[in-house]
C-alpha cells in the first residue's frame, strides 16, 4: 500500500476511534510489531538496491506520522477525562488541598537551643570554633603533649599527612579561641558537633554533639562551678537535684572530676541509673594554667572552670533513646516523634 494513502486512512480511523481502547488497537495495527509499517520494512530486502534507501525513509516517516496523530488524539481524551471530572457533582473545588509534609527540629537542636537561651540569661556569651581544627587548638594549647593517649590515631581523625589538621575531638579547643579573643573576665558556652574515630555501637558515633563551657574570672572556684552546674540540671530536668564529684583526670583541668547527678527518673535505682541512684551528668573542673597562658590569659591574676556536657548523651537521657547512632541516621521514622 501506498504510504500516503496509509497515513490517509490512519488519520481517519484515529478521528474517528471513540475511546483510548480502540485508539491503542489502531496504534497497534499501524505501528505495532506485526503492523503495516513493520511490513512495510520487512518487503525492504526484496526490492531492488536503488529504491531500499528510499522505502525505509518513507516507512520511518509514515510511522513517525502515525505517532503523532495517535499522541495527539491521546492529549484530547485526557483532556475530555479532566473536564468530566471537573463537571461532575463529587468535585468540590472549595475543598483544601492535602496537608504539606512539615518538619521539626532536630532534638540535638532543641536542647542545644534550651540551653543556649539558660546559658545567656546566667550571662553566658554563646561562641563557635570549627570543626576542622588545629592541632594546636585541639591538642597542644590543651595541655596535651605528644605523647597523650587522647592523641593516639585511635580516636583522631586525621585531615592531613603531617598531623597538623584534625577534626575536632571535643570542643575544648574553642576554649583556647575564646581566650584569644577576650579579656577576662568572660563567660562562654560552645556548642557544637565533634568526631572520633572509633567502633560505633549503641552508645558510641563516630560523631557527636558537646556543649563546652567556660568562666574565668578573679578568684573562679570549684564552689562556682558547682553552682553553674545545679542551675543547669534545674534549667535541664525542672527541679534541683544533688550533685557529687569524683576525681576525673583531663590534661586541661586541675583538679579535674566527673560530676554525677542525682538520677532525676527515680528514688529507689533504675535502669537509666543502673541501679546506683547517680547519673554520670560532665566532666569539668578548674583550667589548668598552663592552659590560661596558652590562650592569653595571665594564671597568676586570673582563674577559670571549664566544663564539656555531652549534648547527644543528655538527648537520649531526655527521651529515653537507647541508641546513639538513631540521632544521625536521618530516619523520618524516627526524627518525626520530636
Ligand atoms: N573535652 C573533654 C572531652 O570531650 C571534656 C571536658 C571539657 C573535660 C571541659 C573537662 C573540662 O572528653
Amino acid at each position: 500500500m501506498d504510504p500516503d494513502s496509509t497515513l490517509d486512512a490512519a488519520r481517519r480511523q484515529i478521528a474517528a476511534c471513540p475511546d483510548e481502547a480502540s485508539l491503542k488497537q489502531i496504534e497497534r495495527d499501524y505501528v505495532g510489531k506485526k503492523g503495516v509499517v513493520a511490513a512495510m520494512l520487512a518487503e525492504i530486502p526484496k526490492l531492488d538496491p536503488d529504491a531500499r534507501k528510499a522505502h525505509g525513509q518513507k516507512a520511518n516517516a509514515l510511522k513517525q506520522a502515525i505517532l503523532e496523530l495517535v499522541a495527539e488524539r491521546q492529549q484530547a481524551f485526557a483532556a475530555t477525562k479532566l473536564d468530566a471530572a471537573r463537571r461532575a457533582d463529587d468535585f468540590d473545588p472549595t475543598l483544601p488541598p492535602p496537608a504539606a509534609l512539615r518538619g521539626s527540629l532536630h532534638p540535638i537542636t532543641q536542647v542545644t537551643r534550651e540551653l543556649e537561651d539558660l546559658f545567656l540569661s546566667m550571662g553566658y556569651e554563646v561562641v563557635d570554633g570549627p570543626e576542622v581544627e588545629l592541632d594546636h587548638y585541639n591538642f597542644e594549647a590543651l595541655n596535651i603533649t605528644k605523647d597523650h593517649p587522647a592523641r593516639d590515631s585511635q580516636d583522631t581523625f586525621y585531615c592531613d599527612d603531617v598531623g597538623r589538621l584534625v577534626l575536632r575531638t571535643h570542643t575544648s579547643p574553642v576554649q583556647i579561641r575564646a581566650m584569644e579573643r577576650r579579656e577576662p573576665p568572660f563567660r562562654v558556652v560552645a556548642p557544637g558537633r565533634v568526631f572520633r574515630q572509633e567502633t560505633t555501637d549503641a552508645s558510641h558515633d563516630h560523631t557527636f554533639y558537646q556543649m563546652e563551657g567556660l568562666v574565668v574570672g578573679k578568684d573562679i572556684s570549684v564552689a562556682h562551678l558547682i553552682g553553674a552546674m545545679k542551675t543547669l540540671l534545674r534549667g535541664i530536668f525542672g527541679r534541683d537535684l544533688d550533685v557529687r564529684l569524683r576525681p576525673g583526670h583531663f590534661p586541661f583541668v586541675e583538679p579535674g572530676f566527673e560530676l554525677d547527678a542525682r538520677c532525676p527518673f527515680c528514688e529507689a535505682g533504675c535502669s537509666v541509673c543502673k541501679r546506683t541512684t547517680w547519673i554520670e551528668l560532665l566532666p569539668c573542673g578548674l583550667v589548668h594554667p598552663n592552659v590560661l597562658r596558652a590562650g592569653g590569659v595571665d594564671p597568676e591574676e586570673w582563674s577559670g572552670f571549664a566544663f564539656g556536657l555531652g549534648l547527644s548523651r543528655l538527648v537520649m537521657l531526655r527521651h529515653g533513646i537507647d541508641d546513639v547512632r538513631h540521632l544521625l541516621d536521618g530516619d523520618l521514622r524516627f526524627l518525626e516523634q520530636f
